[in-house]
């Protein structure tokens, strides 16, 4: 279908799911303020792949962290998701593949993956639902 609504209204601060567009894994996250603190404290000079939570997120729902769950190096899907699940070092996602290392913005920090995990086109519908594509 060309677009799925998701209900965000149970992912708590510090939660993600895995949810599917176009048969392609979506990763929805709530970030916690420490881990937006974070992503906001890296200089942009630092990065790969050039962007800042802002420019990935929607004006006043920085908290909520919307990406394609395709590692951009060959396609995995990293690990993040899931409770407990290891976070690598930056403590957004770890591609358990060749090991790329994605920051709480899911931005590329460490590995062979040349870009950030993708932002696909969503909007909310409402405070608690998400409409992606
Ligand atoms: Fe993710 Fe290679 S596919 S690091």
């Amino acid at each position: 279908q060309a677009s799925v609504d998701v209900d965000i209204s149970k992912i708590l601060p510090g939660q993600a799911i895995k949810t599917s567009w176009r048969k392609q894994p979506i990763f929805v996250r709530n970030l916690q303020p420490k881990e937006i603190a974070e992503a906001n404290a890296v200089p942009l000079s630092e990065l790969r792949d050039p962007e800042t939570l802002a420019q990935r997120t929607k004006p006043g729902h920085t908290n909520w962290l919307i990406t394609l769950g395709v590692c951009t190096h060959l396609g995995c899907i990293p690990l993040g998701t899931g409770e407990g699940e290891n976070r690598g070092e930056f403590g957004g996602y770890f591609c358990p593949c060749h090991g790329s290392q994605y920051d709480t913005a899911a931005r590329i920090r460490k590995g062979p993956a040349p870009k950030n995990l993708v932002v696909p086109p969503y909007e909310f519908s409402s405070p608690t639902v998400v409409k992606i594509g």
